[in-house]
């Protein structure tokens, strides 16, 4: 299998991707039925956007449910934007209530299905009865509108419940991906100021349980704020419960009324925080409001998806991610959609779980990531191939550049040639879909996330804000505010502003590089800082260097991507070590180990060398373009000039096994 294409701006080969020549129409019966039809179709409904935003952005906003409606559409004071101002609304109305007096009442909002393979359906009136019940269990825990919640929970309903009744409340929470260490969990908390943590017994994962409810009770030991933990029981296997701090999630529930008021929250109310690797210092707590990132979430998943009412909607993603947050809670159920949840590994028990759970439930909408599609290529063509697929009408992809063989792969494997293939580019900070082709309008082609959705104006740049000719690699930039913008940084506004505005000059810097072809297509070539794209997630070179110099072996360390198969990109650690240290196998692994503890087994490294020094600048910076290169075995490029030892390099070279 060819590796994927995952070039850094620094090493970019847009001769190759030049090759990639091929591009796929909607077929007729696709597009007589999609809610936008065509080139044209989509170039007026992007010209009536660009023209006035404002209006198309209010009409747009007329599709969410108001408790008042808003004055204003923008206030933009760069870079803060405040988006319907004057209005009032609740998020958990919008997924929930507003369902509840038509056809949807008893439509299934969510068809669920354990690892072990027991399964669940919540239809919108049952939602709707758990979300106001656990909302009342918060609200006699004395949480109130404004205070902070880490949710760490497995892919089960309640953690769909979980985060709707926080919004219900106004309590803005914080969710942490499962798969992440106690460590993470702590930082997390005591960033967000989170009072209280909403968790599992554990969770099933390839046939093992996660110990969750072990992991806070380690975190909690370094978070002296939190006074409350409500524990969902989803293994039964044995836990500690703290008397005075924590609770079942049924003691809690247990005769509870199930009406809650929801509060009326302001549009630019936060909704979330949710946090994001950036290339040095601590992640980053991206901060969502209520009405704009209801509207990103809500009009781009309709429109993506060119949502129907019968569809069984599956994304793939946890709701640890801004995938899950939008892609599986906010937009589908703002849209009254029914969605596929599956709580464990693709694999497990065998390597078609995938394709079986598409076959039983009839899911239509299948959106994944790269890296696993990567996977289901080498697990073999005819695990797909045992199972009716014929229920897909729509294949999605989201979280790094797609590879155009695997995009072939997944459209005739998967998709059998039939079902359009929206490559979706986004982030967290952006809260919604971004550039993306909207399936009846948009031709596809194969590696390139093709347009922006209408109401987005995104441009390839140079670093003064020039933009840059045809096939020409630069900058991604957003030129314009969009409701579902980040609004801040989480406790951090100074860096807010030099993360985002400040690279260039008064626009939203994404820290992608793309090209933009001689058709207007736009084609992302990964990240331009330090920031690693593993299995379609971001991890920060600077966390991982952390959790290594943490060991008592470590003097320094450096962690750099190299291409991955699989992952996209995978961890290589160059380590030297403190005076008396042995240099071993042994060591090496304990540090693999050690990383995989601290910060989660995502980021745990594929290799781990030893080395006597570290490239460096002058300045003391280290090199990690030359690192990169070294790890991916290729030959040094660009400049070395500023290496302040060049020695050093030769030395790595000599290291290699
Ligand atoms: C970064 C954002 C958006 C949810 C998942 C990741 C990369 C994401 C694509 C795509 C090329 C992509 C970018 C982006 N990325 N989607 N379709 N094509 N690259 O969210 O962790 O905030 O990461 O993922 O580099 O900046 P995230």
């Amino acid at each position: 299998m060819p590796s994927p294409t995952h070039p850094k701006p620094e090493t970019q080969n847009i001769a190759s991707l030049l090759k990639e020549g091929r591009t796929f129409p909607p077929s007729p019966e696709f597009v007589a039925n999609a809610k936008v039809q065509g080139m044209e179709g989509y170039k007026a409904l992007y010209e009536e956007a660009k023209s006035n935003p404002d209006a198309f952005w209010a009409k747009q906003a007329g599709e969410l449910q108001w408790i008042k409606p808003f004055e204003k559409v923008l206030t933009w004071n760069e870079p803060h934007a405040r988006w319907f101002e004057g209005g009032t609304l609740n998020a958990s109305i919008n997924c929930v209530d507003r369902h509840l007096k038509g056809p949807n009442r008893n439509k299934a909002a969510i068809i669920w299905e354990g690892e072990p393979g027991d399964s669940r359906v919540l239809t919108y009136q049952m939602l709707h009865r758990e979300v106001c019940q656990f909302a009342n269990g918060l609200k006699l825990l004395g949480m109130k509108s404004g205070d902070r919640a880490t949710i760490y929970m497995p892919l089960i309903p309640e953690a769909v419940v979980a985060m709707l009744a926080c919004a219900r409340l106004g309590i803005v929470h914080s969710v942490v991906f499962g798969g992440f260490s106690a460590e993470a969990v702590a930082e997390r908390t005591k960033d967000a100021g989170a009072t209280l943590v909403i968790t599992a017994d554990g969770g099933y994962r390839r046939g093992k349980s996660i110990p969750l409810k072990a992991n806070v009770d380690d975190a909690l030991n370094r978070c002296p704020d939190v006074a409350k933990c409500v524990v969902y029981k989803r293994t039964g296997e044995p836990v500690q419960m703290k008397p005075s701090r924590d609770i079942w999630w049924h003691d809690l529930v247990q005769g509870v009324e199930a009406h809650c008021e929801p509060a009326a929250m302001e549009s630019e109310d936060p909704l979330f925080i949710l946090y994001t690797s950036g290339s040095t210092g601590k992640p980053k707590g991206i901060l969502h409001t209520t009405a704009g990132y209801l509207l990103g979430a809500s009009y781009s998943h309709r429109m993506v998806f060119d949502l129907r009412d019968d569809d069984v909607y599956w994304c793939t993603a946890d709701i640890g991610w801004i995938t899950g947050h939008s892609y599986v809670v906010y937009g589908p159920l703002c849209n009254g959609s029914t969605l596929m949840l599956y709580e464990g590994a693709p694999d497990f028990p065998a390597k078609d779980r995938f394709w079986e759970i598409i076959a039983k439930y009839g899911v239509s909408v299948f959106y994944t990531a790269p890296t696993a599609i990567r996977a289901f290529i080498k697990w073999g063509d005819e695990l797909p191939a045992k199972h009716d697929l014929s229920s897909l009408r729509l294949l999605g992809t989201v979280g790094e550049p797609i590879n155009p063989e695997a995009w072939i792969w997944f459209h005739e494997k998967i998709g059998k040639g039939r079902c359009p293939i929206v490559d979706t580019w986004w982030q967290t900070e952006t809260g919604a879909i971004m550039i993306a082709p909207l399936p009846g309008a948009v031709p596809t082609k194969p590696g390139s996330a093709t347009l922006p959705l209408p109401g987005i104006i995104a441009e390839v740049v140079d670093k003064k804000g020039n933009p840059v000719g045809d096939n020409e690699g630069g900058y991604l930039v957003i030129s314009r505010p969009w409701p579902s913008m980040l609004r801040t940084i989480f406790n951090d506004d100074a860096r807010y502003r030099s993360a985002y505005w400040e690279t260039v000059p008064n626009v939203y810097f994404t820290a992608d590089g793309a090209r933009r072809d001689q058709d207007g297509y736009l084609w992302i070539m990964g990240r331009v800082d330090d920031v690693l794209n593993v299995a379609g997630h971001r991890l920060s070179t600077m966390e991982v260097e952390s959790a290594l110099v943490n060991h008592p072996s470590v003097a320094e360390a450096a962690a750099v991507g190299r291409p991955d198969e699989i992952k996209g990109e995978g961890i290589v650690v160059f380590v030297t070590l403190k005076q008396g240290k042995i240099a071993d196998d042994k060591l090496k692994q304990a540090l693999r180990e050690h990383v995989s503890k601290e910060i989660g087994a995502l980021a745990r490294p594929d290799e781990v060398r030893f080395a006597e020094s570290l490239p460096k600048t002058r300045s003391g910076k280290i090199m990690r373009r030359l690192l990169r290169d070294i790890a991916s075995g290729n030959q040094t490029t660009g400049d070395t000039t500023t290496l302040e030892d060049l020695s050093v390099l030769a030395k790595l070279r000599d290291d290699e096994e």
